[in-house]
């Protein structure tokens, strides 16, 4: 009876870790793993051993007991390697000790990947990282965020040096600005370089405050190459990376703690070694005339602060979480060289937070000053001071990055008319932007931490756009009135691009791509997106017709989804979207979106383009409205029943 007790213990235990360590490293799992292991080895303990047993028997005549133990012991040894095999894979009690021994030995093992998996965090807390990164990057500056204890920092200073990059190796670095550092920042502070040229390649290193000794990081000057003079009427050919979700580990490998592997193949996939650029004969071939990626777009859950563990709502315990990621080799090799734009999402702070505007609301300011530490005060200026919504362009694109945790309201309370996703600030900011950009810029990106679509189901249904219905449509109203918008977003730990169908002549179609994670779980087996919506629109559509020799032209209704799935790729653990932006041709403005996942091309969409009549953007600079109901008026959106 405890022979199968044990068997089912111990290979329930093993099930769980392997689900923990290699699936999903859900709370569940990491609360259930201890009680199977402390049951597994009670059930162990008291079961009566070999030794009980021949203790009993000893007082038998003619030495029975004794010669019994040795046959058996010889029978295990004369076991084929297949019994032995079984008895290990199901844990089944064997006569023979190794046997025991190794059971009990897997199973601690297991049970100790998953402590330092767990306890992680704390083992390392990477109090001594030192780096240095490039966040958002204008025609004319940078700013950069700079980490350095005072241990190796000289009067708690430091100066940033920089010149062109150029070919002149002895050329003289020029003083930048110089930062201050105190522990109550975590040594870590955001600076910004002016006084650049456009799309021009510069240069970095850290000293002491006078300048004249330079620090003993970076060993090697760090590049950066500015953004394009936007009022240039070239057109634009650049790529950027979109990814979310990370943490590092996972799927856990023992002795990698400090490794986040969909970093380590971002970089070899930007800058391919000679070694590895063999590999993929197919996307050597995409890559062939792609230019250089500029930017990267981290949209949130860049800290698990609650998977697998909740170290509590305090300050320190939010930022070891991001100087762990700092200190990643592998996530090195990527912010040394590629700026990188954030936002967060509820993993910064904690599952599914609905911040209801209100600061106070815990753990927001614990999350909040160690998101700003390392990772938004290198973001763009805020739209608003001390907001986390910025917008910021590149050439003749537009971006408008969300905050969707801090304004939202929680969905288990209040009527579903006055809900909102972004606050009234927020939603003004973006419309205003939406006017704006409309008619200056060729592709406009939304930028969302949470899917737009409503297609995702579980979680989603309740911390997507969904359940925010009004604040949807009318978002979507406005961005179908406006040329080449495509809407970013992560969270799912899935890939899916969706088509929201234009609804009428003078509309556009949408399309919303979501990518994730970066280096996180994916979940399989169950599938979570629908392939389209109930909600249909009505396409209208003009057909020329042959009749009678004569040209007609038909004008068409049909009705199709309002929200229909274009491609949906759930499985990776490692995935990004690349964009290669190209308006080098006006009339035919192209987006080409590349999924990688797990090292490997797995989708390819080209998105065609309207062309857009550029105007300068400075006559419209008096577009100033007042309140979004005064912007959607100004816009001709009457969304009168939903105030
Ligand atoms: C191995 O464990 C089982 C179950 O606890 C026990 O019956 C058996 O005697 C053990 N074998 C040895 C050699 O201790
Ligand atoms: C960053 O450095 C500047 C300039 O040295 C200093 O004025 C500022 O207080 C520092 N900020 C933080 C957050 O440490
Ligand atoms: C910073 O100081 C720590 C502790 O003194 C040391 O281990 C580390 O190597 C130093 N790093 C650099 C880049 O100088
Ligand atoms: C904000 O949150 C705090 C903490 O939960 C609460 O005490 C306070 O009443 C809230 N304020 C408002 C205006 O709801
Ligand atoms: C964008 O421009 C088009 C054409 O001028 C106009 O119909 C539409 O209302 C504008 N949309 C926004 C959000 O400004």
């Amino acid at each position: 009876m405890f022979k199968y007790l044990i068997a089912i213990l111990s290979t329930l235990f093993r099930i769980g870790s392997y689900l923990f360590l290699r699936v999903l490293p859900s709370s569940i799992l990491r609360q259930i793993l201890p009680v199977l292991y402390v049951l597994y080895l009670s059930t162990l303990f008291i079961t009566p051993t070999a030794s009980a047993v021949k203790t009993r028997k000893a007082p038998a005549p003619n030495g029975h007991a004794v010669e019994k133990k040795d046959e058996v012991i010889q029978e295990a040894e004369a076991e084929p390697p297949a019994v032995l095999l079984t008895a290990v894979i199901f844990s089944i009690p064997s006569p023979a000790r190794f046997l025991n021994a190794t059971n009990l030995l897997i199973n601690t093992v297991l049970f100790l990947f998953a402590l330092d998996f767990v306890l992680y965090p704390v083992i390392d807390d990477a109090s001594d990282v030192v780096f240095a990164r490039v966040g958002a990057v204008y025609p004319d500056a940078v700013k950069i965020t700079i980490r350095y204890p005072v241990a190796n920092a000289s009067e708690n200073q430091v100066r940033v040096l920089w010149r062109q990059a150029s070919s002149l190796e002895d050329s003289t670095w020029n003083a930048g600005p110089l930062v201050d550092l105190y522990p109550e920042h975590d040594w870590a502070n955001t600076t910004k370089l002016d006084g650049l040229w456009p799309s021009t390649n510069y240069e970095y290193i850290l000293a002491n405050a006078d300048g004249t000794d330079l620090l003993s990081y970076p060993a090697e000057p760090l590049k950066f190459h500015t953004f394009p003079d936007p009022r240039l009427p070239t057109g634009s050919h650049y790529r950027f990376v979109v990814s979310s979700c990370a943490t590092p580990n996972f799927p856990y490998a023992p002795l990698q703690g400090r490794r986040i592997k969909g970093y380590d193949l971002l970089a070899n996939y930007l800058w391919p070694s000679k070694s590895t650029a063999t590999e993929d004969a197919l996307l050597a071939a995409v890559e062939a005339d792609a230019p250089p990626a500029e930017f990267m777009l981290f949209l949130g859950d860049f800290i698990y602060a609650d998977v697998p563990m909740y170290f509590g709502d305090n300050v320190e315990a939010y930022r070891r979480f991001y100087r762990r990621n700092y200190q990643s080799p592998s996530f090195r090799k990527v912010y040394e060289r590629l700026p990188m734009f954030h936002t967060y999402d509820d993993h910064e702070i904690i599952n599914n937070f609905a911040g209801q505007s209100n600061d106070s609301k815990p753990p927001f300011k614990s999350a909040d000053d160690a998101f700003r530490i390392y990772n938004a005060n290198a973001n763009y200026d805020p739209v608003e001071s001390d907001q986390h919504y910025y917008e910021f362009r590149y050439a003749d694109s537009a971006f408008f990055v969300m905050d969707t945790r801090r304004h939202r309201s929680d969905v288990a309370e209040g009527d579903e008319i006055s809900r909102t996703m972004l606050g009234e600030k927020q939603l003004a900011a973006l419309y205003d932007w939406l006017g704006k950009v409309n008619e200056t810029t060729t592709w406009k990106f939304v930028v969302s931490s949470v899917p737009f679509t409503s297609l995702w189901t579980y979680e989603a249904e309740v911390d997507s756009w969904n359940p925010y219905t009004n604040e949807k449509a009318a978002l979507l109203q406005a961005m179908q009135s406006v040329k080449n918008v495509i809407v970013l977003s992560g969270d799912r730990h899935e890939f899916a691009a969706i088509k929201f169908n234009a609804a009428g002549a003078d509309t556009q179609s949408i399309v919303e791509v979501s990518t994730s994670p970066m280096s996180m779980f994916w979940v399989p087996f169950v599938r979570t997106l629908r392939p389209a919506s109930e909600a249909t629109v009505k396409r209208v559509h003009e057909v020329a017709e042959e009749f009678d020799g004569e040209m007609f032209t038909q004008v068409l209704e049909d009705e199709v989804p309002q929200e229909e799935v274009l491609k949906y790729v759930p499985e990776g653990n490692y995935k990004w979207s690349t964009f290669e932006v190209d308006t080098r041709d006006p009339q035919n403005p192209k987006v080409r979106l590349e999924l990688m996942s797990d090292g490997k091309l797995a989708y390819v969409l080209d998105i065609a383009g309207k062309p857009v009549e550029l105007r300068a953007s400075a006559g419209l600079e008096t577009f100033v409205p007042k309140g979004i109901k005064g912007v959607l008026d100004k816009l001709g959106l009457k969304p009168g029943s939903w105030w």
